[in-house]
């Protein structure tokens, strides 16, 4: 394991010398047309604060503690998340803007400056029920209380994948508009399309208790998956970066479930799970499609070894979050007068369910850069020069 510490330690000082220089940075860097970012809050860059109703969103302090201004965006983060991570290794100043704002404004998918669009939904997952289902996640002071699971159904909670990818096709419809077959066709198949998908599924199959064997489960789960990429390359989508999921057993939020304040093993191994078989379905895909192109990050190997040894990422604890209240500082989300941590990149955890800015660097380092060991069977940077 020393090795591959070293080779993330390696990009994350690289990045240090390319950030001093974002113009030579911007030149350098492998830039695809477009990004469209599909996915649930790990990448979420303030879609559900378009949705009144949603119980999942970030748009009030002190979320964007460390963001320009300290602005609350409605990321899940005390700055940039993966995806703006990402978005700035690829020449961006940070991820596309949400669907919902683009939409509003005249020539928002269609302008010559365009760069994409983040459909990414929290509480969102492969299968469209997952964002509607109320399973609590947190042992908080008010688990039991039911006024929120009685608020109307018909207040939307988070936009589903499904419907992520039927707001992508409004958006290929404006671009056909403006730049017909030819040229939609041209931008999509070499626009990068990233996904980072599957947490809450996961979340809701564990915590609801489901009967379901967890072979049976995964199976399932990956046919979902298999129908929305068929979708997208429908679409005309031809490259596609895919972070399965992380050990989201060790959020600190996880924690409180396991007496010892260890990591939810159960909660682990499905993600453990999941991983081999979407790479499994990633290649089937590819070898009936093939100018398509992808690059699957092991988000859980990215992120295990971090967790388990905090101090060598230079993190000082990898256990609880900085923002929150109570065990571990994760029995309530973040919130305006939440404990907030002095230090935000001393610690690996942000809020009781996501990582700092500091971490989703590291994460969106190693997928863009990274060896085969983490991320294959090419990484994102070579799949963005494909
Ligand atoms: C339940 O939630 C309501 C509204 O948020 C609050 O007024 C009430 O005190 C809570 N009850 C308990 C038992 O926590
Ligand atoms: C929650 O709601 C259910 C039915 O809606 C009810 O049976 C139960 O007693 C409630 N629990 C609490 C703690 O209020
Ligand atoms: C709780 O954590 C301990 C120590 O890491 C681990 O051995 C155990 O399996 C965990 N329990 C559960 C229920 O995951």
């Amino acid at each position: 394991m020393e090795n591959f510490e070293a080779v993330v330690l390696f990009f994350l000082a690289c990045i240090g010398v390319f950030g001093t220089n974002s113009a030579m940075g911007a030149a350098a860097a492998a830039s695809p047309p477009a990004i469209f970012i599909l996915g649930d809050s790990t990448v979420d860059v303030g879609t559900n604060n378009f949705l009144p109703g949603s119980n999942a969103r970030a748009d009030f302090p002190r979320n964007g503690v460390d963001f320009l201004y300290s602005r609350p965006t409605g990321r899940f983060s005390n700055g940039f998340n993966t995806a703006d991570q990402l978005a700035v290794l690829m020449g961006h100043n940070r991820s596309p803007d949400p669907f919902f704002l683009l939409r509003k404004k005249p020539r928002g998918f269609t302008k010559s400056k365009f760069r994409g669009v983040n459909f990414a939904s929290g509480g969102s997952g492969v299968f469209d029920l997952t964002v509607q289902t109320k399973v609590s996640f947190f042992k908080s002071s008010d688990e039991l209380n039911n006024s929120s699971s009685s608020s109307p159904i018909s207040k939307k909670n988070g936009v589903s994948l499904s419907e992520q990818i039927h707001q992508l096709s409004y958006v290929y419809r404006k671009i056909l508009a403006v730049r017909k077959q030819h040229g939609t066709r041209d931008l999509l198949s070499k626009s990068l399309f990233f996904i980072s998908i599957g947490a809450n599924d996961l979340f809701v199959h564990y915590h609801s208790k489901s009967k379901q064997p967890k072979e049976k489960f995964i199976a399932s789960l990956v046919q979902a998956y298999e129908k929305h990429l068929r979708n997208l390359l429908k679409l005309g989508a031809r490259k596609f970066g895919i972070a399965t999921v992380a050990p989201i057993g060790c959020c600190p939020s996880q924690r409180l479930f396991n007496q010892t304040l260890g990591c939810l093993e159960e909660l682990n191994d499905l993600a453990l799970a999941f991983h081999p078989r979407v790479a499994q379905l990633m290649y089937k895909l590819s070898s009936e499609y093939h100018d398509m192109k992808f690059s699957i990050g092991n988000t859980f190997l990215i992120t295990i070894n971090v967790i388990n040894h905090p101090n060598r990422f230079g993190f000082k604890d990898g256990r609880g979050a900085c923002c929150g209240q109570g065990a571990l500082n994760a029995q309530t989300p973040c919130t305006p007068t939440a404990n907030l941590c002095p230090i935000r990149d001393d610690y690996l955890f942000w809020d009781l369910l996501h990582p700092t800015q500091k971490a989703a660097q590291l994460a969106a380092v190693t997928l863009y850069s990274g060896p085969p060991f983490f991320v294959a069977p090419i990484n994102f940077k070579q799949l963005a020069e494909a």
